[in-house]
Order: C-alpha cells, then sequence, then structure tokens
C-alpha cells in the first residue's frame, strides 16, 4: 500500500485495507455519512463543499429533493430486466434524441466508463472495412483502464506490452505566449495531417475535446476546424470520448459544441446519472448496428441499462434541462476563473491553471524547490481539514462541483481553498523563484 493512501487512512480503517481491499483512489480519517445539495457531512457533522461532485458524477449535487422522490418510487418497481424496454427508457431515448445533435440517433447503456470505451471500439471496429480497423488518439488523453482503452493513452502500467497506437500530438500550448501556440498548433496540425495520410490503415480517432484528467487542456476552435476538415478529407471517424467533460460541464451539453466538433460516436457521461453508476454510447444508426457489434447480444451487458440507472439518467437529465444546468455552468465559469486567479497570484505553489464552464485544474509548481508529493497531499488534507472536498492527482489540483451549485457556494468553496492553501504553504514555508510563478502580467 502507498504512503500516499496511508496519509488519509484512520487506524481501523488502515487494518481493513491490509486485509484484503485494494487502495483506491483516497480515504479518509472519518466517514461521509450523508449530502445536501452541495454540502457532504461527516459523522460528527462536519460540512465539506464537494468541489469534485462526487467524482464529476453528481451534476445535482447530493440528495436533490425530486431525484430522490422519484428513485424512492422506482426502487420498488424494478431492479433489472436485462434490455427489456420500459417506459422509462422511451422517455429516456426522446430525451437523449433531443440533447444529442441530429445524425445521433442510436443509444446503448453501460456502467461505467471504460466499458462504454469498449463498446464504443467494438462498434467501430464492426464499422470500418478490414483494411482501416485501426483507431489513434491525442497524447496527454485519458480513456479508461480497461485493456483496450489502457492502449489508447499509452499508459504504461508496469509490465504491461507497449501499445502499438500511434498517437497524435494534442495542441496544449502548456506554457507558450499565444503566438507560440498558433505556430505549435500548426506544428500539430501538420504532424496529424501526415499521420493520416501514411497510415491508410487508420479509420478512427477516439478523443476528449478538453483533456480532462491531462488538465483541462484546450485547442483552440480554429485549431478544430482544421483537425475536423482533415478527418472529412482522410475519412477518419470521430469518437467524441465526454465521459468527463461532458453534460453541462463545461457550460454546454457537450463540451464538443465548443468547437463545432461533429461526431461519429460519443461516450458520456459521468454526470448523467446524477451519481448513478451509468453511461451512454450513442451514435450513428450505421455505426451503432454495424454487426456483430449490432448483433442480437453484441452490444448489451448485464448492468448496462437497467431500469433504475434509466431512472436515474431520466430524472437527472430532465432536472438538468428544466434548472438549466449547462447555462448555470457556463454563467459561473468568469467567478471560477477570477477566484483562481487571485489564488495563483497569492500563493506561489500554484503555477497556472484552466477554467472551462465549471470545471478547473490549479497546475501546483513542480519546480519550486518545496515541492513534493507530500506537499500535495498535505494540501489535499488541508483542503478537507477546511471543508473542501477537491480531487489531486500528482501536481494536478482539480475542481468539478455540481452543476448546481450557486455563486454564493462557488465563493465560499473558493474562500475555503484559500484558507487552504494560506495552511499548507505556511507549514511548507514554500520559497519559489520568480520565474516558475503564476504571472498575469
Ligand atoms: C475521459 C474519460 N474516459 C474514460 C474514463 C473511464 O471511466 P471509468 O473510470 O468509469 O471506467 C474516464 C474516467 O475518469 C474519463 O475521464
Amino acid at each position: 500500500m502507498s504512503d500516499q493512501i496511508n496519509t488519509f487512512c484512520s487506524n481501523e480503517e488502515l487494518q481493513l485495507l491490509a486485509s484484503g481491499i485494494t487502495p483506491g483512489y483516497a480515504s479518509a480519517p472519518y466517514q461521509f455519512t450523508h449530502g445536501k445539495g452541495v454540502f457532504l457531512f461527516d459523522q460528527d457533522g462536519k460540512d465539506y463543499i464537494d468541489f469534485c461532485a462526487g467524482t464529476f458524477t453528481n451534476s445535482l449535487g447530493h440528495a436533490h429533493p425530486e431525484a430522490v422522490k422519484f428513485m424512492q418510487a422506482r426502487l420498488a418497481e424494478l431492479w433489472n430486466v436485462h434490455d427489456y424496454s420500459t417506459p422509462f427508457r422511451l422517455k429516456l431515448l426522446r430525451q437523449l434524441n433531443a440533447l444529442t445533435p441530429g445524425h445521433i440517433d442510436t443509444f446503448q447503456f453501460y456502467s461505467g466508463g471504460s466499458e462504454t470505451i469498449e463498446a464504443g471500439l467494438r462498434a467501430l471496429t464492426s464499422f470500418l472495412p478490414a483494411t482501416r480497423k485501426k483507431i489513434t488518439s491525442f497524447t496527454g488523453s485519458y480513456h479508461g483502464k480497461t485493456l483496450g482503452a489502457r492502449q489508447l493513452w499509452h499508459c504504461g502500467f508496469p509490465g504491461e506490452p507497449p501499445s502499438d497506437i500511434t498517437q497524435l500530438p494534442f495542441p496544449d500550448g502548456f506554457g507558450l505566449s499565444d503566438a507560440e501556440k498558433k505556430e505549435y498548433e500548426k506544428t500539430c496540425l501538420k504532424t496529424i495531417e501526415s499521420c493520416f495520410a501514411n497510415n491508410p490503415s487508420i479509420g478512427a480517432i477516439v478523443f476528449e475535446p478538453i483533456l480532462g484528467s491531462g488538465g483541462n487542456l484546450q485547442g483552440s476552435i480554429s485549431f478544430w476546424n482544421s483537425f475536423d476538415a482533415l478527418c472529412k478529407q482522410y475519412s477518419i471517424l470521430k469518437f467524441v470520448d465526454e465521459i468527463c467533460v461532458g453534460f453541462g460541464r463545461t457550460g454546454y451539453d457537450f463540451a464538443f459544441q465548443r468547437y463545432a466538433i461533429e461526431p461519429d460516436l460519443i461516450a458520456f457521461a459521468k454526470g448523467l446519472g446524477g451519481g448513478f453508476p451509468t453511461m451512454c454510447l450513442a451514435g450513428r444508426k450505421e455505426i451503432m448496428n454495424a454487426k456483430p457489434f449490432g448483433a442480437r447480444g453484441g452490444a448489451s451487458t448485464t448492468f448496462g441499462g437497467n431500469p433504475l440507472s434509466i431512472a436515474a439518467m431520466h430524472i437527472t437529465l430532465k432536472i438538468y434541462n428544466e434548472e438549466k444546468l449547462a447555462a448555470n455552468a457556463l454563467a459561473l465559469e468568469s467567478i471560477l476563473q477570477e477566484g483562481i486567479r487571485m489564488l495563483a497570484k497569492k500563493y506561489s505553489s500554484i503555477f497556472d491553471f484552466r477554467v472551462s464552464g465549471l470545471m478547473a485544474t490549479l497546475c501546483l509548481n513542480k519546480n519550486s524547490t518545496q515541492y513534493t508529493n507530500e506537499f500535495a497531499m498535505r494540501l489535499h488534507q488541508s483542503c478537507l481539514a477546511q471543508g473542501v472536498k477537491v480531487m489531486t492527482f500528482d501536481h494536478l489540483f482539480r475542481i468539478a462541483p455540481p452543476l448546481n451549485i450557486n455563486s454564493a457556494e462557488l465563493q465560499l468553496g473558493l474562500s475555503r481553498l484559500a484558507s487552504a492553501f494560506d495552511r499548507a504553504e505556511k507549514e511548507t514555508q514554500m520559497d519559489c523563484p520568480q520565474e516558475f510563478s503564476y504571472s498575469d502580467a
């Protein structure tokens, strides 16, 4: 078990973990007992702002009264009928038809993200001709932890065979000036074009329109326009992974709408079930129905689209539309942006940050003399102590509150973050060279 996990565990929990539970992402020396809106509560009644909405999942926060009432009624009705239709599945299909672009007209449901990516890969390889079945991806992307998904992002787990998937450069422009970014995007586009031209066996690309786990990295609209045109020119199908950035997270129903990308297949979304384990694969009929994927039993799974997860998607989507949650995310973007800019100016441990809608990534300064994984973990703990729950991974510090957060709650979370940075930096006596600090000059 890693030290990272130890820091967050009570002795009692450590004993249990040691006896056979594989460490997950994080735990804490207390238990969350319930939630209400954007707040979580522990067994002592202390509140925490859930600044990562479960894990980008709880679009409606916790225990939304209408969703709870609806789901309680569904619990008493039907739990699993495999792939058979139900009244709410019909309603949900109508809702999804309205949510997705007109040419996306066929849907299938899954329980997790990696499973949905694998299903999409099966659909693509069923549809593509024998000579064009290779699928590419972007560097820095994340698509899940199952075998096919891992191959896409070259995760390099120890002992794993190297992936033979050719990856394309993502124009992150990290640390570059605007002019340098433009040049870099052109270089990326040239590399992408030569890859398509020289590898006719590539028939599709899987990509996130904004790299979520990669650090909220974004290309420009002009990059995506040129990329879209290249895909058309070389007949490359676009499988858009919206698992992290879809369903209102960036202020649009789908992040690809920020860039007018036209997808052939979409995997989405962590937030669609409001926290219930459920995902959707959506695509053009001819891809989704291509055999063997589209043959009887080719696309279905044990739990995918069970009545309870269908109900969770239906009610979440209904409330998402009624409460205009994508618009809320877009409206609050400037408050989040400004709040984080103030943090970055004040705290030298922050090197850079990026915000899109209600999704932000702060990059901690790996170049400061005091930066260590211990500092990152201390900061994480300091956040919990100050009553704000965030996601941290290595030097990336991620924020994604429920989509129905209001501006007062967002400001409260930001001020708790400031206290957490204050405390963690004081304890570490951060001393960062000027050239490695954030500057908005
Ligand atoms: C973009 C993206 N794709 C795929 C996945 C994998 O999802 P899961 O962890 O549910 O398998 C994730 C999870 O974070 C993700 O962010």
